[in-house]
């Protein structure tokens, strides 16, 4: 098992319903492949955590690295872990903006 932890920033202000898109998308991949973590969006800021088999995890940050929608991915922590941290997959969108902060899933 493998985690993998990067922050990176949105290219442009996600909208609540492209972050949804986003989630509903990488939910069902990540099901897939039996990737669990976290993907929190705050100000323009994405961090999200990735946990599961190491070359899965490699071939979906390669992929995830490279996406538009976003810059300045950096890696602040990975390597092996003995059991997952999340069980499942979880989100969460926060615009201070708005003032809204919301658990998606
Ligand atoms: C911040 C961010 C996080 C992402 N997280 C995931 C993810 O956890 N799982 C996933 O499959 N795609 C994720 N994506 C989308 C991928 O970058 C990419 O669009 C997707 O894997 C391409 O899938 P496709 O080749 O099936 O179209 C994320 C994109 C961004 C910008």
């Amino acid at each position: 098992m493998y985690q993998l932890i990067y922050i990176s920033s949105s290219t442009k202000n996600l909208a609540r319903e492209e972050f949804l898109e986003l989630v509903a998308q990488s939910q069902l991949k990540n099901d897939a492949m039996g990737i669990t973590g976290v993907l929190m969006f705050k100000d323009g800021n994405f961090m999200q955590v990735l946990e599961g088999e190491q070359e899965l995890i490699a071939k979906l940050y390669s992929a995830i690295k490279v996406d538009p929608r976003h810059t300045l991915v950096s890696i602040i922590q990975e390597g092996p872990i003995s059991l997952r941290e999340y069980q499942g997959w979880s989100s969460t969108y926060f615009n201070s903006d708005e003032g809204q902060y919301e658990v998606i899933c």
